[in-house]
């Protein structure tokens, strides 16, 4: 049953426990996605009353944004500890190596990590670039480094010298959906967003949108779909989907073949997988939602999915319907980013895409520098979490237990 939360029922518990000063303003986007809490000190340890109020406004609203932070005050450790109380904090693949692979490679297992050495990580690469730019101290597998520059560890203080360029957007994904337990929650912190603008008032020109062009997609979707797709923002925006909303404007018939439908996910090409459902139930909020209904988000690096019961010609079908359902305007939030913000999402809720981008930058003005920590399991009111050794062992790669400053 869905039991709704208004924008003004968070803001009066919000102001409750964090003080009048706290405000409160949503929803941001048209679909109903979306509540802003401005005040809130993250470096803070927070009660359990606090963090329930924070829980709820996601539940209902799919994103929350929490800008403002002191970048001087709030460190990478100290996010990660906020982290804690969404779920366990995920080493994220591309920080690791296991058996000396990467860890994209990934599957489960009990094993330490082996931490990719320092002058491979994204680290090395973005603190080389600028002398003006570096990333915040970090040691922790779990945080991703997400920046559109990377200079040469061996030849520090140096830009790039190659072209700059724009880079086309990603795919419309979620975050980890391709193993048994997924990611639900995922945040970033914002270090730096791109502040220059051309003179049509945009950090980009406006990217090539030919339905010609399948990349970085498989070819053989529809122009529509396609088109879609790659309407993306312009100024460095995260590009989010509201699967809440989409779902609820389905016809009910549409509604109950989604609650029925079973998608085989896999990690790799040939691997038996496991199904999972594409509609799922907020806990809190009770409202149902679309979990990753994409037949192929990471076109040549995990297998597309299939329906269980369809061929693959026919899950593909289905399921291009679906995303060009989930795509029109009305289910779409373009979030702007600026230094100092949290904002936060609910994977199950919601689908997200990064923008196109400036690549191979001058200047640290240009420069798009945020760090991404993702949670599984359940929340916790109070750290330290309490998950136990099995559940660890089986669902958090490589062994990892978030630490608690
Ligand atoms: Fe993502």
């Amino acid at each position: 049953m869905t039991v709704s939360m208004t924008t003004e029922q968070i803001a009066e518990r919000a102001r409750r426990c964090f003080g009048h000063a706290v405000e409160v303003t949503g929803p941001l986007a048209g679909s109903g996605a979306g509540l802003r809490l401005q005040g809130l000190d993250l470096a803070e340890p927070l009660s359990p009353d606090q963090v329930g109020v924070l829980l709820d406004a996601l539940a209902h609203f799919r994103l929350v944004h929490l800008p403002g932070q002191d970048l001087q005050k709030l460190s990478l450790p100290l996010f990660e500890r906020f982290a804690n109380h969404w779920g366990a904090p995920v080493p994220h693949p591309s920080n690791f190596l296991r058996g000396g692979k990467p860890g994209q490679s990934d599957g489960v297992t009990t094993g330490p990590i082996e931490m990719r050495p320092h002058e491979q990580r994204a680290t090395a690469h973005v603190n080389a670039a600028f002398d003006d730019l570096s990333c915040m101290s970090h040691e922790s597998p779990a945080v991703l480094v997400v920046a559109n520059f990377r200079g040469d560890p061996s030849n520090p203080g140096r830009p790039p010298t190659g072209p700059e360029s724009t880079a086309r957007g990603g795919t419309w994904h979620t975050d980890i959906e391709y193993e048994p337990l997924p990611i639900y929650v995922s945040m970033f912190l914002v270090h730096r967003a791109p502040t220059p603008r051309e003179p049509d008032g945009h950090w980009v020109q406006s990217p090539e949108t030919s339905p010609n062009d399948p990349k970085p997609y498989f070819a053989g979707s529809s122009d529509t779909l396609m088109t879609r797709r790659k309407q993306l923002p312009r100024d460095g925006e995260t590009a989010f989907v509201d699967t809440a909303a989409a779902f609820a404007a389905l016809p009910a018939d549409a509604q109950a073949r989604c609650r029925r439908m079973r998608v085989r996910r896999r990690l790799n090409e040939g691997d038996p997988g496991w199904l999972a459902p594409i509609v799922r139930t907020n806990p809190r909020s009770g409202l149902e939602s679309l979990h990753s209904p994409i037949w192929a988000s990471r076109p040549g690096v995990r297998p597309p999915v299939t329906i269980d019961g369809e061929t693959e010609g026919a899950s593909r079908q289905l399921l291009d319907e679906l995303e060009a359902h989930l795509l029109q305007p009305e289910f779409r939030y373009d979030h702007a980013h600026a230094p100092g913000d949290v904002t936060i999402w609910d994977n199950y809720m919601t689908l997200h895409n990064s923008p196109p981008m400036k690549v191979g930058i001058r200047s640290s003005d240009d420069a798009r520098l945020m760090y991404r920590l993702s949670c599984k399991g359940e929340p916790a009111l109070t750290l330290p979490r309490q998950d136990g050794a099995a559940w660890l062992d089986a669902h958090i790669a490589a062994g990892y237990r978030s630490g608690v400053v």
